[in-house]
């Protein structure tokens, strides 16, 4: 998967560490939502891509490429969830991973060879020398309480060099759920005391949403107000909204263009006949409409479909009623070359753009002994047997028997 997406060589030369930490809570996280610890795994770096795919694109847009970077942050970057694959694309020398969890921090240094710092609870308390050309915040604010929310992000502004960039990541209210959560205050901003990562004070870490007036508002406290801001809305992993805040003048005037890609997911995996694979799932691409799925295995293209299936949940669940996300469930059947009917074939589902608009996205990529079970010897003789009592009946009417 990820020799797909950044090329095969940066993986070889072993520029992109694939060790996973024990105790990464994103990895755990991935593993609690997925059936098998592979699948974990691949939910893992699939998460890390696409934020990987997200920094690039806002590089790309607002300094011109990763070359005009001298200087990047990444702040609450966990145990290198992306931090992995920008360490593989920029020189580490040039990359601050910044955390809280000690273990995260020597991992950051050891595994990943950047410049790694301890975090504290109290903005105060942060030890880190800028200035940065890009602060980048991904899911921190989606977890902190009102009293450090405003402060951590004039601290992280702070940092900033001139025409520099701070980019943060945020639950906005439309994603929130009040049966669950409750209502948003007054105020903008909802803290609910949860734990996701288990060592940290549920106080000091929770569950947070917030309003684009009570980001409007914070934006404009900051010591160096930015002179404008720009919202993406749920463009950070199909969920969370990021803001975009320069420090003085903007680099660009123009709006970022960042491609959220397409989303989408593989609901049922069989092998319908001894040669027969059967998927079917849904993919939308919520840049441009029209997307198209496409089947792999082990490098060899299988086929390909565009969604038509009838599925409200899709757009219920994407919160659009754009006629393309009603009709986004897909089904298809392929046949599996002989050779590649084995258990450690790997079968990798991709959904894009109809035109290229906006980054792939892996649907799935797993050895198909993961994905479904192989049909049995005994299943294969009831195959054939169905087929040959086919062939019987066909020729048995043919003679009119
Ligand atoms: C949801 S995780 C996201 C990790 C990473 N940015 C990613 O997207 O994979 C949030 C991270 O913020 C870290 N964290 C919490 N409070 C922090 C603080 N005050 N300073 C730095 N990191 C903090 C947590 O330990 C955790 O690793």
């Amino acid at each position: 998967m990820v020799a797909d997406r950044l090329g095969g060589g940066l993986v070889e030369r072993g520029q992109v560490a694939l060790e996973v930490h024990p105790a990464d809570d994103m990895y755990l996280f991935s593993r609690a939502l997925t059936a098998t610890p592979s699948l974990g795994v691949m939910a893992y770096f699939r998460a890390g891509l696409q934020i990987y795919d997200t920094i690039e694109q806002i590089i790309t847009w607002y300094f011109g490429g990763f070359d005009n970077v001298e200087k990047f942050c990444d702040f609450a970057c966990g145990y290198g969830r992306s931090t992995r694959f920008l360490s593989a694309r920029m020189e580490p020398s040039k990359i601050w991973g910044v955390e809280i969890l000690p273990e995260a921090v020597e991992f950051q240094g050891d595994v990943l060879g950047v410049h790694a710092v301890q975090s504290a609870t109290d903005p105060d308390d942060l030890e880190l020398a800028g200035p940065f050309d890009m602060v980048f915040v991904s899911s921190l604010f989606s977890h902190l309480p009102g009293r450090t929310f405003s402060r951590w992000l004039d601290r992280l502004h702070a940092l900033l060099a001139p025409r520099g960039l701070l980019v943060v990541s945020v639950h906005d209210v439309a994603i929130l759920d009040e049966a669950e959560h409750g209502a948003m205050p007054e105020e903008g901003i909802l803290f609910v005391q949860s734990t996701e990562v288990a060592a940290l004070d549920t106080a000091d870490y929770g569950a947070t949403f917030v309003t684009p007036a009570y980001m409007q508002a914070a934006i404009e406290a900051l010591a160096d107000p930015a002179a404008t801001h720009w919202r993406l809305p749920q463009a950070l992993c199909f969920e969370q909204d990021l803001y975009l805040i320069p420090k003085g003048e903007p680099r660009v005037t123009a709006a970022p263009e960042i491609g959220r890609g397409c989303a989408g997911a593989v609901d049922h995996v069989a092998f319908a006949s001894k040669r027969v694979l059967s998927l079917d799932g849904w993919a939308a691409c919520l840049d441009a409409p029209g997307a198209r799925v496409s089947l792999w295995a082990d490098g060899t293209r299988l086929g390909t479909v565009e969604p038509s299936g009838h599925r409200p949940d899709v757009a219920a669940h994407l919160r659009s009623y754009r006629p393309d996300h009603l009709a986004s469930g897909w089904q298809i059947d392929v046949e599996v070359p002989r050779a590649l009917r084995r258990r450690e074939t790997v079968l990798s589902i991709y959904a894009e753009g109809a035109d290229g608009a906006g980054p792939g996205f892996q649907l799935h990529c797993a050895p198909l002994g993961v994905l479904c079970p192989m049909p049995s010897i005994g299943q294969k003789a009831a195959y054939e047997l169905r087929h040959l009592r086919g062939v019987v009946d066909k020729t048995a009417k043919r003679l009119h028997l």
